[in-house]
């Protein structure tokens, strides 16, 4: 029974007993941001996983962000206050079949959004997140063949932009596909001029509308770039907490789902963690992720070069 206890001051107490860092991601709920030593898009979350000296990597995202962590630090203990915490494009990709893909497309690399399990990770050949996938492609001769999974939106705005036909793996985010072109068009209406920020995960007929498109971190430097008052974020609505305190003076609407409002994307995997299970997860040392050796050897190398071509 964890009623009456200060979680905060009981978090911060077995962080420093543990010598435990916590990062979160963005989508993460504002208390959580709050009390985390870093908070980051998937590519600055990767790298200080990577650099850490703590010896517990509590990791507040989902469960493909922790095995990152653990894929490039092995030897730390990384815990994820919800097992259950997944996403949706990592579903859409069983290792199986992606297997079975590669196979039938022999002379295609592999070029994958990290958004993908540790099996994936360890079938592909570069893994990209949102903010390195543009400098990652344009390193790749244009006559090199390209598989690219999970994201088909993420996919689709790629080749779109780099007028270059890739093979696009279904998957989608059901956070990002759930906005709807018709409240946007209608919200737009309400707020004539204000510009419109999009995650590339978002479909076609949201990126459409959109004045900036980019990842977490490029819409949270964005949102303190713009010379008005008003910004409106299509993506998952947590992150307007950091636009908030960054940019006090400013308005973050989230953009609207089918039901005119912003609460129906919020990412219910990341949503999943809470200060009780995080503080569970540093008194128990658990849920932990484990990882079998031979995949996440393999999973390193294509996250490794990841980090060296992003770089
Ligand atoms: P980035 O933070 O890398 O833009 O990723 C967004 C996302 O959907 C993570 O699940
Ligand atoms: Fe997955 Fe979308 Fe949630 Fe990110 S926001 S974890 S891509 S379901």
């Amino acid at each position: 029974n964890l009623q009456g206890l200060d979680l905060l001051a009981e978090i911060q107490r077995l962080k420093k007993e543990r010598n435990a860092v916590i990062l979160a991601h963005y989508y993460q709920k504002p208390e959580i941001q709050d009390l985390a030593d870093f908070v980051g898009d998937s590519l600055e979350l990767s790298k200080r996983a990577a650099e850490t000296d703590a010896d517990v990597i509590a990791f507040c995202g989902v469960k493909f962000m922790a095995e990152t962590a653990k894929i490039l630090s092995p030897q730390k203990t990384v815990i994820l206050p919800d097992m259950a915490a997944g996403c949706s494009l990592e579903d859409a990709c069983p290792p199986g079949k992606f297997k079975a893909f590669r196979e039938a497309h022999p002379d295609h690399i592999a070029l994958t959004y990290i958004n993908c399990s540790a099996e994936v990770k360890a079938l592909s050949d570069i893994i990209v997140t949102s903010s390195s996938a543009e400098t990652i492609l344009s390193q790749i001769p244009p006559e090199q063949k390209i598989i690219f999974g999970p994201d088909r939106h993420l996919g689709g705005y790629l080749s779109r932009k780099f007028n270059r036909d890739m093979l696009l793996w279904p998957g989608v985010c059901i956070v990002h596909e759930a906005f709807s072109e018709t409240e946007l068009l209608k919200l737009k209406a309400q707020h004539p001029g204000v510009p419109v920020a999009a995650h590339p995960e978002c479909p076609p007929h949201i990126i459409d509308h959109a004045d900036y498109v980019g990842s977490t971190s490029g819409i949270l430097q964005y949102a303190q770039t713009i010379t008005g008052d008003t910004l409106i974020v299509a993506t998952e609505p947590h992150i307007i907490h950091q636009m908030e305190k960054a940019e006090p003076t400013k308005t973050f609407i989230g953009a609207p789902g089918a039901d005119g409002n912003c609460a129906c994307n919020i990412c219910p995997y990341m949503a999943l963690n809470t200060m009780e299970k995080l503080y569970l997860a540093l008194r128990d040392l658990q849920p932990q992720i484990h990882l079998d050796e031979t995949v996440r050897l393999a999973a390193k190398k294509s996250l490794d070069r990841m980090l060296e071509m992003a770089s």
